[in-house]
């Protein structure tokens, strides 16, 4: 059975989409399977922001054919691993646990680099274009925490 990992922000256009394709390329695909979601409403069924699109794709990562969706209480079931962007997302994801179960399996995703800090990823939407690219670095850095962590766990 495969081990099932979320990556969670606001939009589930620019962050989190980006952390599903960085992620799922460092995972061996038969026993992993790596997805995202927003917690907001706004975008689903948006393919991710071209700026993600575009920074990923200067890592020869093509996240083109993601689609938004929004975060429902069903996933703490459905997933073995619940990361989020930022404390936000934190906040509002906790707010849907409705068990301690669904609640350890929900980690700010820098907490894995820099443990207990709760450091955000900035959210890139209003920002500067480079913003995306600081975003990839950063989700990239983490993404060889976890996906080492979760090899040597499952694989
Ligand atoms: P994300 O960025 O959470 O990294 O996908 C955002 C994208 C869109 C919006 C907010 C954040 N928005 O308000 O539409």
């Amino acid at each position: 059975m495969s081990v099932k990992i979320l990556m969670v922000c606001l939009g589930n256009i620019c962050r989190s989409p980006l952390a599903e394709g960085i992620l799922a390329s460092k995972l061996p695909k038969n026993k992993f399977t790596v997805d995202s979601a927003g917690t907001g409403s706004w975008h689903i069924g948006h393919a991710p922001d071209t700026r993600s699109i575009a920074a990923a794709k200067n890592h020869n990562l093509d996240i083109s054919n993601q689609r938004g969706r929004q975060f429902k209480t069903a996933d703490f079931d459905t997933y073995d691993y619940i990361y989020v962007m930022d404390n936000s997302n934190y906040t509002d994801v906790i707010s849907l646990t409705e068990n301690p179960a669904h609640k350890d399996k929900v980690q700010i995703i820098l907490n894995e680099l820099y443990p207990n800090e709760n450091v955000d990823v900035p959210d890139p939407y209003f920002g500067m274009t480079n913003g995306f690219e600081i975003v990839y670095a950063m989700l990239d850095e983490v993404c060889d925490i976890i996906a080492d962590k979760l090899i040597a766990k499952h694989a």
